[in-house]
C-alpha cells in the first residue's frame, strides 16, 4: 500500500472533519486523532520502514507537510469558532433597550409642608429669618410673657393639654416670640412655623394637632401701616394679585390693637357662596402691634421699639389654596387623597 496515498487520505478526512467541528474541545480532539503522538500520522510514519530507504526521505518531507497544512487548518477554524462563539454571547447578552424601563416612584412634599415652604420662602424675600421652638413648652412662654395671666379669661380661648403645672403642648406659635425676644435685640423679623395643640373635638374644621406661622417684626418705628402693606403682600403672593385683604377689629392679649385678617373668598372672589357663608370673606390669620407689656416683659422699651406680629393656621391656608374641605384629610395620609399634589 502506498503510504502517500494514506497520507492524502487523512488530509481530506482531517479538512472535512475539521470544519464540521462545532466546539473548541471537539477540535482539540480532532487535534490529538490525528497530529498526536498516538495520531494517524505518526502510525503512517511509524509503516516508513518498509519503504525502501529513497523513498523514506520524501515521505518524511510528505508528512511534515501534512502536518504543518493540518496545523494552520486546525489554527484557522479555531479563530473561526472563536468568533462565531463570541457573536453568539454577544447575542444572548444583548439588551433591548427599547423595553419600557422599571418605574421609580419617588414621594413628595405632603400639601402642608409644600404651603409651609412657600411662605417661608415669601418672608425670606422680605428679610424675615426662620425660627423654631418647642412643643412642649412652658406655661410662661406661652401665656404669662403673653400677657396672659393666670385665671384670667383669655386663657378659655384656648384649651389647652396640660403635662403638669408648669408644661403644656404649646397652644400656638406666639412662645416663638418670647422665646426670640429673650435672645435677640431689635431689629428682629421672623417667621416661625410649627405644630400646635388645642383639646378640641375633631371635627371638618378641627384637629387637637395643627400648623401655625407666627410673625414678629420689631424695630424702632414700625407701625400699623407696616402690617398691612406685609400682610397685603403677602396674601397676593399665596392667593393671587386679585386677593383683596380686610383687617377687621378684634382682640388678643399680646397686641393692641389687634386685628383680624379676611381675604376675599377663594371660590366667589367676593359674590359670596358656601364657602364663605355668604359674606364674600374668609379669615386666614390674627394681628396686632405688641401690646406694650409684652415688649416690657421681654425687656424692650415701649416708648423705643414698637413691632406688629400676626399667627395663621397653615392648615385653612393649605385647604384654601387647595381646595380641601376636610382637615382630617391632612392628618390621614390616605394614599388617594396626598397623590392628587
Ligand atoms: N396666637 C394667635 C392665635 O393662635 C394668633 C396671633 C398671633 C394673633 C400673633 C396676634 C398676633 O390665635
Amino acid at each position: 500500500m502506498d503510504l502517500r496515498e494514506n497520507l492524502k487520505k487523512i488530509e481530506e478526512e482531517a479538512e472535512q472533519l475539521f470544519s464540521r467541528a462545532d466546539s473548541l474541545e471537539k477540535l482539540e480532539e480532532l487535534r490529538i486523532v490525528f497530529l498526536g503522538k498516538k495520531g494517524k500520522i505518526t502510525d503512517v510514519l511509524k509503516q516508513m520502514g518498509k519503504m525502501s530507504p529513497e523513498e523514506r526521505p520524501v515521505l518524511g518531507q510528505a508528512a511534515n507537510q501534512l502536518k504543518d497544512k493540518l496545523n494552520n487548518l486546525l489554527s484557522a477554524r479555531k479563530n473561526e469558532l472563536e468568533e462565531i462563539l463570541q457573536a453568539k454571547k454577544l447575542e444572548e447578552e444583548r439588551i433591548d433597550i427599547t423595553l419600557p424601563g422599571t418605574e421609580i416612584i419617588t414621594g413628595h412634599l405632603h400639601p402642608l409642608t409644600r404651603i409651609t415652604k412657600e411662605i417661608e420662602d415669601i418672608f425670606i424675600g422680605l428679610g424675615f429669618t426662620i425660627e423654631e421652638g418647642p412643643e412642649i413648652e412652658t406655661e410662661y412662654n406661652n401665656f404669662e410673657a403673653l400677657n396672659v395671666p393666670k385665671y384670667h379669661p383669655a386663657r378659655d380661648l384656648q384649651d389647652t393639654f396640660y403635662i403638669d403645672d408648669h408644661y403644656l403642648l404649646r397652644t400656638h406659635t406666639s412662645p416663638v416670640q418670647v422665646r426670640t425676644m429673650a435672645r435677640q435685640k431689635p431689629p428682629i423679623r421672623i417667621i416661625a412655623p410649627g405644630r400646635v395643640y388645642r383639646s378640641d373635638d375633631i371635627d371638618a374644621s378641627h384637629s387637637p394637632v395643627f400648623y401655625q406661622a407666627e410673625g414678629l417684626v420689631i424695630d424702632k418705628d414700625i407701625s400699623f401701616a407696616d402690617l398691612k402693606g406685609t400682610i397685603q403682600l403677602f396674601v397676593q403672593s399665596v392667593f393671587g394679585e386679585n386677593t383683596r385683604t380686610r383687617f377687621r377689629p378684634s382682640y388678643f392679649p399680646f397686641t393692641e390693637p389687634s386685628a383680624e385678617v379676611d381675604i376675599s373668598c377663594v371660590i366667589c372672589g367676593g359674590e359670596g357662596c358656601r364657602l364663605c357663608s355668604y359674606t364674600g370673606w374668609l379669615e386666614i390669620l390674627g394681628s396686632g402691634m405688641v401690646h406694650p407689656r409684652v415688649l416690657e416683659m421681654a425687656g424692650f422699651d415701649p416708648e423705643e421699639y414698637s413691632g406688629y406680629a400676626f399667627g395663621m393656621g397653615l392648615d385653612r391656608i393649605t385647604m384654601l389654596k387647595y381646595g380641601i374641605n376636610d382637615i382630617r384629610l391632612l392628618y390621614e395620609n390616605d394614599q388617594r387623597f396626598l397623590h392628587q399634589f
